[in-house]
């Protein structure tokens, strides 16, 4: 390896990336390093002085409460620019002018939070947590609705990104709960920040990445093979509905309530203490009594949220709202 390379390589590993996170899958922490490589500062094209990177920065964290910090100019430099070049655009600046006028920052404001987020994620990321769902939570739950009037199941996949853990989840409860409850209603939703990603989600077809994880037997039985594509069954696909939420936009979340599950799986891990408080707290208001909330294997509450009693489950853990 020659010396600029070694040297772009170090680069990329200590900008304080997700990368560095011990507890992520090698796929993970390669894709992180090839994207943060990417946007190293010898990367051809405009630059983004300190006083511009911190106009974003703001910008960003108002209104998705993503926090970069002075570390990550590189990274933010890089993903924006793809945005000038859309627009055709030559400057940071430029493009900051565009997307604070009003006229044009509804419009553009999604396409700048695509450019910024990871959307990283595959089937079964996490079987400890599903194993809890299916064999203690969701049964528990079912026993105290047993004796009330609704019978309904309602589980959100929050930041789903494309699909895949809402999909997981909706054929847990299709092959395993609901043959057991027979009369319950079982609702999934997932959704996320990004158009883009949701548009990927509803068409259920994914490559060997996001399946690599996934039991042989759901393969078999939920996905059909076209090529280097695997298509999902439009059984499962049609259990999940999926809407555009920011989790940092409190007026949105007050409209997701009666939740009885939430899955809201390393998201946290990008936003700083403050709007990690203000989406938890969001998040423990949109579930019902008795409900649950699993969070990423690296992220914890500690710091974030008193509400919720914590409980332990072999190789993994969940938040009861009681
Ligand atoms: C790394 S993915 C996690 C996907 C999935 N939950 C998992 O654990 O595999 C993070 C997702 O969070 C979304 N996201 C980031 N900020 C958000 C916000 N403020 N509101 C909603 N979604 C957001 C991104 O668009 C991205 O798809």
């Amino acid at each position: 390896m020659n010396s600029e390379l070694f040297d772009k390589l170090r680069f990329a590993y200590n900008q304080n990336d997700p990368s560095n996170n011990p507890n992520l899958s090698l796929y993970e922490k390669v894709g992180a390093v090839t994207s943060a490589l990417l946007t190293t500062p010898d990367s051809q094209g405009p630059k983004m002085d300190d006083a511009t990177f911190k106009k974003f920065r703001d910008l960003i964290y108002q209104q998705c409460g993503i926090a970069f910090t002075e570390n990550k100019k590189y990274l933010l430099e890089g993903r924006i620019g793809k945005r000038l070049e859309a627009h055709g655009l030559a400057t940071f600046d430029e493009y900051y002018k565009l997307i604070s006028s009003s006229a044009q920052q509804r419009d553009e404001l999604p396409s700048l939070f695509e450019a910024v987020t990871i959307n990283e994620t595959y089937f079964f990321r996490n079987p400890p947590q599903f194993e809890a769902l299916e064999q203690v939570i969701i049964p528990e739950i079912m026993n105290t609705k047993q004796s009330q009037p609704t019978k309904k199941l309602r589980i959100w996949s929050a930041a789903s990104s494309s699909g895949e853990e809402a999909y997981t989840i909706a054929m847990l409860l299709l092959d395993k709960i609901k043959p057991q409850f027979p009369g319950f209603q079982f609702e999934v939703f997932a959704s996320d920040i990004s158009a883009a990603v949701l548009e990927k989600a509803r068409t259920g077809v994914y490559k060997e990445y996001s399946v690599r994880n996934m039991p042989a037997y759901y393969l078999n039985k939920y996905f059909t093979r076209d090529g280097d594509k695997f298509v999902l069954s439009s059984e499962i696909r049609n259990m999940v509905k999926f809407l555009s939420v920011n989790l940092y936009e409190t007026p949105t979340m007050r409209t997701m309530t009666n939740f009885d599950v939430i899955f809201c799986c390393n998201v946290l891990i990008y936003f700083d203490t403050l709007a990690k408080q203000q989406v938890v707290a969001n998040l423990y208001d949109s579930l019902n009594k008795n409900g649950y909330l699993f969070i990423g294997y690296s992220e914890s509450l500690h710091g974030v949220s008193k509400a919720f009693k914590l409980v332990h489950f072999p190789k993994t853990i969940a938040y009861k709202k009681e």
